[in-house]
């Protein structure tokens, strides 16, 4: 089995750095990106781990240019883990335009770029795979977080359709859903580092899966971490079925007279994530 290769956006804290030491320490090859990482990660420079600079908010045009060094690095890039982020606490008053621009373009606008950057790469590649680290917030409503929310339930739709474009391509996607919004949730870091490797590690070709998790457990586009992560979805989930039995006849209640269902069973089976 020949090593991976990945690259991880937001590499200089947190969850980032925890996944390069993960994935370095397991053999594979990785590029740490991230802002001054030369003066940050200077240290963990190594034959199988190499730095590049990227600010994902930079213009699309330096975005495309450092997706092309760091593809030059390895000679390709097996999988791609939108990681960066920002987070802050702000009432929905008082976060103005430039509050909520900036975590929109750390948490979404700045994925897409880079992406976009890489998808021509990839595709050529023809196989692959693009990770995002989203949050448990985008399903479960707390106050004072309607901008990280949304910025990251808008980045979990917009990773839901790319799913879609990209699997002909033979390309995949995973989701993760991190929670941990207070510093007395449960999460472990390297252990949550771990676990995005191995869903991971599943859906590339070639590679053989570690044994954290059964092996016969299906690619999942959505994966929760931890039993906050997990907790947040399962009980909006439940509610939200709950909810459309209640209303199950108002909300059916509007279609047009005498239609056939024909689509909506079609367009059901194409938007399934299972
Ligand atoms: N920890 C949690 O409780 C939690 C919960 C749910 C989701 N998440 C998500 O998990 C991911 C990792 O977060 P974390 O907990 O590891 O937080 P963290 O320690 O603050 O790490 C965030 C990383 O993103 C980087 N970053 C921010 N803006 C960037 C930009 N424009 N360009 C490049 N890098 C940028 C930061 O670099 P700088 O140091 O240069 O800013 C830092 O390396 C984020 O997407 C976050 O939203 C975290």
């Amino acid at each position: 089995m020949s090593p991976l290769v990945w690259l991880i956006t937001g590499s200089t804290s947190g969850l980032g750095a925890a996944l390069t030491n993960y994935i370095a320490s397991r053999g594979d090859k990785v590029i740490a990106t991230g802002r001054k990482v030369e003066e940050r990660l200077g240290h963990l420079k190594a034959a199988n781990v190499a730095l590049l600079e990227l600010d994902i908010t930079a213009e699309a045009t330096t975005i495309a240019t450092q997706a092309r060094k760091a593809w030059d690095i390895f000679g390709r890039i097996d999988v791609l883990i939108n990681n960066a982020g920002v987070s802050s606490m702000r009432s929905a008053e008082e976060a103005d335009d430039d509050y909520t621009k900036n975590m929109f373009e750390a948490n979404l606008f700045g994925h897409m770029r880079v992406t976009r950057a890489f998808l021509p790469l990839l595709r050529s590649q023809g196989e692959g795979c693009i990770a995002f680290t989203s949050s448990s917030t985008a399903w479960a409503g707390l106050p004072f977080m309607s901008q990280y929310a949304a910025s990251k339930a808008a980045l979990s739709m917009y990773a839901e359709c790319l799913h879609k474009e990209i699997a002909p391509l033979g390309l995949s996607l995973v989701s993760h859903y991190m929670a941990n919004p207070m510093s007395h949730m449960p999460g472990d870091l390297a252990k949550a580092a771990a676990f995005m490797v191995d869903v991971v590690t599943r859906n590339v070709k070639d590679t053989e899966v570690s044994t954290q998790e059964p092996t016969s457990r299906k690619w999942a586009v959505r994966v929760a971490l931890g039993s906050d992560g997990a907790g947040f979805v399962r009980q909006k989930c439940t509610e939200m079925l709950r909810l459309l039995d209640d209303w199950q006849e108002a909300s059916t209640g509007t279609d047009r007279d005498g239609e056939a269902s024909d689509a909506v069973r079609e367009m059901l089976e194409f938007t399934t994530i299972i």
